[in-house]
């Protein structure tokens, strides 16, 4: 083989290497919807309690939602439940609502879908 050609399959190959480094994203290889994303299999025991206690609590837990939540619980099924009409109005911050979490960035677009997909189905005690 002539050393220009033994050059030119290294170029090759290199480049080759390069590009398919390049396409190696994170999100090729950690695709949202199999992890991460809480929109699948979202139940209320284990994703959307999980979302409000992490973010909604501080002020709509039961000890201190008279004081900071304006008098909406929301660590129960049962309060959950009676709110619902506003919650997914107050965490997307569609105009009507006041947008949630107070004072504080909104949710990341999997909690809202999961928010969502859990009431679309009926808000379900699951
Ligand atoms: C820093 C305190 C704070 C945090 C954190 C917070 N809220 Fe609130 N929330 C309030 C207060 C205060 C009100 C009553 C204010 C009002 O109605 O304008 C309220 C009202 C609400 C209401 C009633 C809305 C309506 O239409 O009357 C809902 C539903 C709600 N919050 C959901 C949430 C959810 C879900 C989270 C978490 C993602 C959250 N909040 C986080 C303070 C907070």
């Amino acid at each position: 083989m002539k050393r220009s050609t033994v050059l030119a399959t290294f170029l090759v190959v290199a480049c080759l290497g390069f590009v398919r480094c390049y396409y190696n994203s994170e999100e090729k290889l950690y695709p949202p919807t199999s992890s991460g994303c809480e929109a699948n299999n979202v139940t209320y025991s284990t994703t959307i309690s999980g979302i409000l206690s992490r973010n909604c609590y501080s002020c709509h837990g039961s000890s201190v939602s008279e004081s900071f939540g304006g008098g909406v619980t929301l660590d129960n099924y049962t309060d959950v439940k009676s709110h619902v009409g506003h919650i997914y109005g107050a965490v997307s911050h569609q105009s009507g609502y006041p947008p949630m979490p107070q004072n504080g960035p909104m949710l990341d677009s999997c909690k809202i879908k999961a928010i969502k997909v859990w009431i679309d189905a009926g808000a379900p005690n699951n």
